[in-house]
């Protein structure tokens, strides 16, 4: 096990190279399953996702191997249709995966995905989503088992615009007989970065990102070259970090097209932001003016993913904050973690109220996710006086190179052994 030692109080300056967005590559690996084609993936994120789910991939029969800065994949031995539990349960986004097992086998299997630390995570839409391209789905002991004779084309309203059912009914419709059309799909520039993919295998989708995704089933599919977008839930954790503790840092890579509404916010909060090309630049002096409200919405409103570390910036803002999340049950279990480093912030249902204080100090903490533990990791650099970060393996699911990044930057954090 490890932790991280950090000692607050340094404003942060210099450059930022922003990874591959992971949630654009995991779907993006789903989809490799697809074809015989063999696929390269550029600057692929050195994380615990990806490797969990290149595992899945191995376990399906599909080869794969680091090359440089990318990862490549041949799926043309791939030769089995079940998706590992122990595998499954560790990373939830496999369930991505029926939707191109179930195209390439006629047949998926896996292992209920549970919910995890920021909700439910329930998995009706795709199943009802998959059934609609004439999938037949049973749940035997634990286990999602799903068969098709052939999936056919046709038309899918989704409740809500999830992610993870668009993603899965574009996979299982690329290679069906007909037309899918996908309304009240999502419209997260991963969905887009998607259909680029899918596009240059040599499939036929288009309108992702604009709400209603068609695609047009091919037989064939061959492989490709491809660079995934930049991940913007990365590049807003590092805005906000440095937003806390002061400074001026320039992301490279940093897609700022895609976090219009974190940057909107942050100018509220009285940082000075510039955008150049791929580059972002943020300068902060660290006293910063609370927003009054934040509520997350599915893309193109503000994140979900960034609901933690932007709460824990309204904690070190002057004035009162409200954030409330509309998206997951239970996506405030940092907060307790936070309340330990002297922040005011009290969670009534889905909203954090927050009473900004000058600063916080420094405390032993405990990550109970991904982008909760982040955002104690921003809120200990921010904080005066020595943090000490445990758990680190939900961070280490989703950000690469984590604390050399910050430490390039003047963050004084270590990673040891506990
Ligand atoms: C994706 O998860 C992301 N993960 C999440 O990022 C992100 O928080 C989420 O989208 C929302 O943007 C990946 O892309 C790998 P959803 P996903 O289906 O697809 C409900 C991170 O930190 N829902 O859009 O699982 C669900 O309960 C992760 O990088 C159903 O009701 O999210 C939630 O309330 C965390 N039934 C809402 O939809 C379903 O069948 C949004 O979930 C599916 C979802």
């Amino acid at each position: 096990m490890e932790k991280y030692i950090i000692n607050g109080g340094n404003s942060l300056f210099g450059n930022v190279d922003v990874q591959s967005a992971k949630n654009s590559v995991l779907p993006i690996l789903a989809a490799a399953v697809l074809t015989d084609g063999e696929v390269k993936i550029n600057k692929i994120p050195h994380i615990t996702d990806v490797h969990n789910m290149v595992k899945i991939l191995s376990r399906l029969g599909c080869k794969s191997v680091f090359d440089g800065d990318g990862l490549i994949i041949d799926s043309s031995k791939a030769d089995c249709h079940e998706i590992p539990s122990e595998l499954a349960h560790e990373l939830r986004s496999s369930v991505f995966l029926l939707g191109s097992v179930i195209s390439r086998f006629r047949m998926a299997k896996i292992a209920y995905p549970g919910g995890c630390d920021i909700g439910l995570r329930p998995v009706d839409l795709h199943l009802t989503g998959l059934k609609r391209l004439g999938v037949k789905i049973s749940e035997e002991s634990g286990y999602i088992v799903c068969r098709c004779e052939k999936l056919k084309g046709n038309e899918v309203m989704l409740d809500c615009p999830s992610v993870g059912a668009t993603e899965n009914i574009m996979l299982a419709a690329v290679k069906a007989e007909g037309t899918t059309v996908i309304r009240n799909a999502a419209r997260e520039p991963e969905i887009e970065d998607l259909q680029k993919f899918l596009n240059m295998l040599g499939a036929k989708v288009r309108g992702a990102g604009s709400g209603s995704v068609y695609i047009e089933g091919v037989k064939n599919l061959g492989g490709c070259s491809f660079t995934p977008i930049p991940d913007r839930i990365e590049a807003g954790t590092f805005l906000i970090t440095a937003a806390m503790c002061g400074g001026k840092i320039l992301l490279n890579n940093a897609g700022a097209e895609n976090l219009s509404s974190l940057l909107h916010k942050l100018r509220e909060n009285g940082c000075k932001i510039q955008v150049f090309g791929d580059k972002i630049e943020l300068e902060s002096s660290k006293k910063l003016y609370s927003v009054k409200s934040v509520e997350t919405q599915p893309y193109p409103g503000f994140p979900t993913d960034l609901q933690a570390q932007f709460t824990a910036l309204c904690c070190v803002c002057r004035g009162h904050s409200i954030i409330t999340e509309n998206l997951f049950e239970t996506r405030f279990k940092y907060v307790p973690e936070l309340r330990k480093m002297g922040a005011d912030v009290t969670v009534v249902g889905r909203c954090a109220f927050v009473r900004g204080v000058d600063t916080l100090r420094g405390a032993n903490v405990v990550a109970h996710d991904l982008r909760g533990g982040a955002a104690l990791v921003s809120a200990a650099l921010s904080a005066e006086g020595r943090s000490e970060v445990f758990e680190l393996s939900h961070i280490d699911r989703g950000y690469g190179s984590f604390e050399y990044k910050l430490r390039a930057l003047g963050g004084d954090i270590v990673r040891v052994r506990v």
